[in-house]
């Protein structure tokens, strides 16, 4: 019988949850034991790895966060660490591990996998969404959906007063949340890293707005921007003439239940993982490919049945 580990790295998002439980139950349906690395990569530096079973993953499919903790690891990004870290997990007969986590974890994967040439498997998991390679990273939609209560709320109490609203989101150095944000939330303005803006630019539309009977603005900026939100807030009240507020949504974002996506993508992604590795699959990060629009024929669409995808069917009759 095989040993596989997780861990939970980083930036903890929802959908890491559903992803252990599912590690658990997929892996002694491999015949494999499971073993959670509690605290991230400073888990693995601390010996802190335990056998995982059933009862650990009880209840917890609804819960944001992640029941083995999660850790920034500076130590990690040092060899003398890592080197310990194989020990640990050799002593255990741990052949195996999978890392959800995001960019700075995955460096520290490719280190130690240069290093000591373990299996290993990264699912992408950041709200951030900003790994290379994956339209899609574990914990976006729940966040996504965080930011969009959010901003619903404050659309509640701007549409009261005559006011600006900045609603910073986090994204580290990517505009990915923001801009989503924005596109399913109506605002007026979006300022995210990747597109130079220049504020003077929105100065005329919108006084035009406001004497044509608009009350409010709403702008989402993303954290990563040059300016702080409070400046934005400052130019709304002295370039547009409008009384302002900020709203950092902070932490919030990256906690609340996994919505109904991140759940299956959670399932499908520990899926890929553990049968990649067992096909020997052995260095590989899981990317998720969005296969985008197309154009078909109304004769094709009316006169074909609907059929329930088959990957779905398969996780059933497993
Ligand atoms: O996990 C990603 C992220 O939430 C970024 O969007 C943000 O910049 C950062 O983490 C915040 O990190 P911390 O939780 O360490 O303050």
């Amino acid at each position: 019988k095989q040993n596989i580990a997780i861990i939970c790295s980083g930036g903890d998002v929802s959908g890491m949850n559903p992803a252990l439980k599912r590690f658990v139950e997929y892996s002694f349906e491999q015949n494999l034991t499971p073993y959670f690395v509690y605290d991230g990569y400073e888990g693995l530096i601390d010996n802190n790895i335990k056998k995982a079973d059933y009862c650990d993953v009880a209840g917890i499919i609804n819960r944001g966060g992640t029941k083995t903790g999660s850790a920034r690891s500076k130590r990690f990004m040092q060899k003398e660490y890592r080197t310990i870290a194989k020990q640990n997990l050799d002593n255990l007969h741990v052949t195996m591990l999978i890392v959800l986590g995001g960019d700075g974890s995955f460096k520290g994967l490719h280190e130690f996998y240069k290093e000591h040439k373990i299996k290993f498997c990264g699912i992408p998991s950041t709200i951030d969404n900003d790994i290379s390679g994956t339209d899609y990273c574990l914990g976006v939609d729940t966040a996504l959906n965080m930011i969009k209560f959010s901003i619903d709320s404050i659309r509640d109490t701007a549409s009261s007063f005559k006011r600006a609203f900045v609603i910073e989101t986090m994204g580290n150095k990517c505009g990915y949340l923001a801009l989503v944000s924005h596109l399913t939330s109506g605002s007026e303005l979006c300022l995210i890293p990747e597109i130079p803006y220049n504020l003077n630019d929105y100065e005329e539309k919108f006084k035009r707005e406001i004497k044509n009977g608009r009350r409010y603005f709403i702008a989402v900026v993303a954290e990563g921007i040059k300016q702080d939100s409070a400046e934005i807030a400052k130019w709304f009240e002295e370039k547009i003439g409008i009384e302002s507020r900020v709203n950092i949504l902070g932490h919030l974002q990256r906690g609340g239940n996994p919505t109904v996506k991140d759940r299956l993508m959670a399932y499908k992604f520990i899926t890929y993982a553990i049968d990649g590795l067992m096909k020997n699959k052995n260095e590989s990060i899981i990317c998720y490919m969005e296969s985008g629009f197309e154009y078909k024929e109304i004769d094709a669409v009316v006169n074909t049945p609907y059929q329930l995808n088959h990957e779905l069917i398969k996780y059933i009759s497993s």
